[in-house]
């Protein structure tokens, strides 16, 4: 098949070098001539693992990247709109890139073509990229319309285009249908992971489900799945912090709720809140989405209003701990949104370090790979950025977790102890050993593994320091409450 890919942001750049790598002749277009220039020189512009391997595998021979959307268009049967769908200030998607590609499109059919919408979008977008064709001069005759939503992860994306659970084909015609399963045919089949050379996952080989559905059926699984996952951390986020009041831990709750398979393991680690590129942008599209049409859908205003609160409570568990916030210098290992990646949109890890500077704290911070993309965002004197993720602990009164690494999980806890000024290690991705790290001499707390008071409880040595109890029960009332240092 011969691809057209519009748009070489994370979906549309993976989609390119994936489809490249099941046998596919691709053209990737972006107007953006800095990123192209870098996609030519065989550079990859984000943290993505085994992109760079793919790329570097396919370019110049089934993988050319373009500016040119016209000529794109003309030499493919298939083209996937990849573009950005921002969110627009009054909580709705912007589509205007969307628009704007199918102006362009329709100005560009030399034959019969496939459009495929692969960015998340409000469902109707498939509607009205097929109006707007229509308006710009193409004939109903010459295109089909398709939906066919990524499920991809950023930091496993590769893997999770080649291995996914499902393969989501919204069509409108039985021609859009035989094109999308032929292009996917090596991946459905179970071809493809026999391949010399193809990329095997470590874990147990998924079987792809292929899920035929209308264009907006489509669009609205892919809005709703990302939503369902966000009200799924919202939920044991809010367990979490019940745990906290009641003394319970969530990681036992988790693991004995997970294990109906009604329920599933996967997407119940409570930490500091959702963030990245989808999740907070495609929660609020979907609610717009149903207020525009007359339906409230208030339980996503309540998925949101427990991520706000989860990055208000880390904060306050920090205040808990060191007291005051001005002039303490504060450890914080991890930027990204997550683990796995470099990107630091909407990430949580950032807002909390916001929130810690407003307050007066001193950060010190370290990723393995956001480092710049989050100086660019914070700025270069906001925070203090340190080599690794020892020189953060240098002097801290706490170290913070906020970002899941795995190699933070792997330090040398006693070096740590030597490190700080105090003994104090606040994880809020539940990811450090708790036994490696008391055992350390380090006084720990995660999410909902701990009491809300585990730093305020009665007379506790702390190293050098001790803390007495102000008598704080563990309500919200008492979120801002201190500890009282005494010599
Ligand atoms: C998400 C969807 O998973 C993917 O299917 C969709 O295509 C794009 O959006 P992504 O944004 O890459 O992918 O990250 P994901 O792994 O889903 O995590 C999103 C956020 O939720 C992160 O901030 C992560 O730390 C948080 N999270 C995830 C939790 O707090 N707990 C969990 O159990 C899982």
């Amino acid at each position: 098949m011969s691809i057209a890919v519009i748009g070489t942001g994370y979906v549309g750049l993976v989609s390119a070098a994936c489809f490249a790598e099941l046998g596919h002749e691709v053209i990737a277009v972006d107007t953006d001539s800095a990123k192209l220039k870098m996609l030519c020189d065989g550079q990859v512009p984000i943290y993505e693992e085994h992109l760079p391997e793919l790329i570097a595998r396919h370019r110049g021979s089934r993988l050319w990247f373009s500016s040119d959307t016209r000529n794109a268009c003309e030499q493919s049967d298939v083209i996937f709109i990849c573009v950005g769908t921002p969110l627009s200030n009054t909580g709705e998607a912007d589509l205007s890139f969307v628009e704007e590609v199918a102006r362009e499109l329709a100005q560009s059919l030399d034959r019969h073509k496939v459009i495929v919408e692969k960015s998340t979008v409000p469902v109707g977008t498939g509607d009205a990229v097929y109006r707007t064709m229509l308006l710009h001069g193409a004939s109903p005759a010459d295109f089909s319309i398709a939906s066919n939503p990524e499920f991809l992860r950023e930091g496993t994306a590769v893997m999770d285009f080649l291995y996914p659970d499902r393969i989501l084909m919204g069509v409108s015609d039985k021609h859009s249908l035989k094109v999308l399963s032929e292009i996917y045919k090596p991946i459905l089949d179970g071809s493809y992971r026999k391949w010399p050379g193809a990329l095997v996952p470590d874990s147990q080989l998924r079987e792809a489900t292929p899920i035929i559905a209308s264009v907006k059926s489509a669009e609205m699984i892919k809005h709703a799945s990302n939503a369902f996952l966000a009200l799924k951390i919202s939920f044991i986020n809010s367990v979490a912090n019940l745990c906290e009041r009641v003394g319970a831990d969530v990681r036992e709750v988790a693991l004995g709720m997970g294990t109906d398979s009604r329920i599933g393991q996967r997407f119940l680690n409570p930490g500091i809140g959702y963030g990245g590129s989808c999740f907070p942008k495609d929660v609020l599209a979907f609610r717009s989405l149903a207020a525009s049409v007359g339906y409230d859908f208030g339980i996503l205003t309540q998925v949101m209003a427990v991520n706000e609160h989860q990055k208000r409570h880390f904060v306050a568990k920090v205040r808990r701990a060191v007291w005051t916030l001005r002039g303490k210098k504060l450890g914080v290992l991890g930027l990204a949104f997550k683990g796995g990646t470099d990107d630091c949109r909407e990430s949580p890890a950032i807002d909390i370090v916001r929130r810690l500077r407003a307050e007066g704290a001193e950060i010190v911070a370290y990723d393995p790979v956001a480092m710049q993309r989050a100086r660019a965002i914070l700025g270069d004197d906001s925070i203090g950025f340190a080599q690794d993720a020892y020189e953060v602990c240098n002097g801290a009164h706490a170290l913070l977790i906020l970002t899941e690494w795995p190699e933070f999980a792997m330090m040398d806890w006693r070096r740590v102890r030597e490190l700080l000024k105090l003994p104090i290690v606040l994880d809020g991705r539940n990811l450090l050993d708790l036994d490696a790290v008391e055992t350390a001499g380090l006084r720990y707390c995660g999410v909902g593994t701990c009491p809300e008071t585990a730093f305020l409880e009665p007379v506790r040595h702390m190293g050098n320091m001790r803390l007495v109890s102000m008598g704080v029960s563990g309500n919200s009332a008492n979120e801002g409450a201190q500890p009282v240092p005494v010599s």
